[in-house]
This record gives structure tokens, sequence and C-alpha cells, in this order.
């Protein structure tokens, strides 16, 4: 089969064909998803009915898996593999989520704009998401080119983010939907991660605004002004030229960077209607800055 991909907007998204993600993929097939990747920075992959198996071998070919994907709430009665992340609206049983249950409330998080994963210290690389069951009224993924958004900024302002830091947790995403009881178990493993707002990508060597939901605050300046100026920069970076709205088709797998992309989910009828998406993650190359305790919260024992 030829390996064909078709942009989908100007900067962000390619539609590929020619891969059966079933089958075991040659050199020459990861070598092609990953230049697609690097190229486009998502990539949908239409009709890949795969299962669980079949996911997690495809997802092999591009690295190590990302640990603690999943969501402190999400990890007490797992549906699935624990090297999934389960996107769906369900329990381990197949219901839906009731309204007020806490994991519905941890995966709400997803319809704010996010790079997976950015609070662990080595953050994601390649996320790839499995469309089992697809919903047909919302429901879509955006995606935000943040290599578009870093070039977009005027000189002056590049020159300002250059060797930012900020700190990454998922305490502050959830803070921003009002969701604050946590047991002091699950806070030990939200302390606060350090990372560099401007990346390099290793092999492309464009730079790109690493934003998230997670950040809390730019290491060295007060927070509120630090707040502001992240909302500022996550307003235009995720103006409609950067970003590529995924509707859903069932069997789509769609693949994306998450050092050069933010994503999210809008919003559908979760309570009525089902959709099964999976997740799997690879892990980053490393952290993209030093390590030091953290200034906003003091990591808990
Ligand atoms: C994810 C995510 C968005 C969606 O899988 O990381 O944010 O569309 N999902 O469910
Ligand atoms: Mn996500």
């Amino acid at each position: 089969m030829t390996i064909e991909v078709e942009p989908l907007t100007r900067h962000v998204g390619g539609r590929m064909t020619g891969i059966d993600a079933r089958k075991p993929l040659t050199p020459e097939e990861v070598k092609a998803i990953d230049a697609g990747m690097d190229r486009y920075a998502v990539l949908v992959l239409p009709g890949q009915d795969i299962t669980d198996a079949q996911q997690l071998a495809f997802t092999a070919n591009f690295g190590p898996f990302q640990d603690g994907a999943n969501s402190t709430e999400r990890k007490q009665e797992l549906r699935l593999d624990p090297a999934f992340a389960d996107v769906s609206n369900l329990d381990k049983g197949g219901q839906k989520l009731a309204r007020d249950d806490r994991r519905r409330m941890a995966s709400l998080g997803n319809r704010l704009w996010h790079s997976d994963a950015s609070f662990r210290v080595v953050p994601a690389n390649y996320s790839i998401l499995s469309g089992r069951i697809v919903v047909t009224r919302g429901g879509n993924t955006e995606f935000a080119d943040m290599r578009a958004a870093y070039d977009a900024l005027d000189s002056a302002t590049k020159a300002e983010v250059e060797d930012l830091i900020c700190e990454h947790s998922l305490i502050f995403s959830r803070a921003q939907l009002g969701f604050e009881a946590y047991k002091a178990e699950e806070l030990s493993g939200m302390a606060p991660v350090r990372h560099r707002l401007v990346r390099t990508h290793p092999t492309s060597g464009r730079k790109s605004l690493f934003l998230s939901a997670h950040i809390g605050t730019i290491v060295g300046w007060p927070q509120p002004e630090a707040m502001a100026f992240i909302r500022d920069l996550t307003e235009h970076a995720t103006q409609e030229a950067f970003v590529y709205s995924h509707r859903w088709t069932q069997h789509d797998l769609v693949m994306w960077d998450n050092r050069t992309t933010m994503h999210r989910v809008r919003r559908y009828d979760d309570l009525n209607t089902t959709r099964d998406l999976r997740r799997t993650t690879t892990k980053g190359d490393g952290p993209t800055a030093e390590q030091i305790e953290a200034t906003t919260i003091a990591p808990s024992a």
C-alpha cells in the first residue's frame, strides 16, 4: 500500500492512508508516520478497527509508554489495561458515569486546552487515541498548533518567552473548574513540575509554545501577572487559524505530538450517549527543565 497524507488545515493535521495499524509496522512505515507527525503534528488514520492489544503493539513502535497517564480518580476501578488512559464516559461495568461521579468531574479537565501529562517531569510525546464508539453530536477533539503560534509572536514577545519556566500540576487545571477536594494521598502525586515555555522539536528544529491548562505560574513572576500572560498566550495560540477540529468517525485512530500541540474535547451529552475513546501515550525524551522545589505549592511527603 502506498502511504499518502492529505493536509487537513494550513498548519496542522494530516489524513494518512495506506497504513494498517492492526499489523506489525515495517521500519519504513514507522519512519513515514514519524515524518508525518514531524510535519503535521496531528495525523488522522481512518478505518483502523483495532483491538486493545493491537493498539498497544502499534504504540510500542514510537517509544516507551508514559506512566501515570491515567488520572488518580480513574486508577481505582480500571476498565482497561493500565497502559491505557480511559477517555470514555464509562465505568468498569460499562455503565455511564453518574453526573456527580468524581471520575467524570476529573475527565471534564479535558475540555480545557492542554498537553497530555505536562504535569509530569517527563511529559508525553505522542498520544494515540482510538475511536471505538463515537458520538455524532458534539465531542469533537480540537488541536492547536503551538509551532504556528510561536512563529506568529512578534520578536519582542519571542525574546520575552524564550527562557521562561512554568510550573504545571493537575491541581492548577482542576482548580480552573472548581475541583478542589483532594485527599492527602492524592496531593502527593500532584506536586508541580517545571517546564520550559519554549521548546525546540528535536527533529524538525521548530520552536513551539509549551502551553497547557496544567500551568499554574511562571517561575519568578507574581502569580496573577503570570496567569494573565499565560491566558493571553493561550488565547493567541488557540485562534481559529491554528486549529484543526476533528469530528470523529468510528475507528479513526488519531495521533498527536504533545510537544507541539494542545488539544481539548468539546462538550457532548455524556449522560445519555456513549463515547468510548482509548488513549495510549508515549513518554518524552527527558525533562524540559531542571526540577527545583516548586514555589507555588510545597510538595507533600
Ligand atoms: C486525551 C483527551 C480528548 C477527547 O485523550 O488526552 O484529552 O476528545 N481526549 O476525548
Ligand atoms: Mn488529553
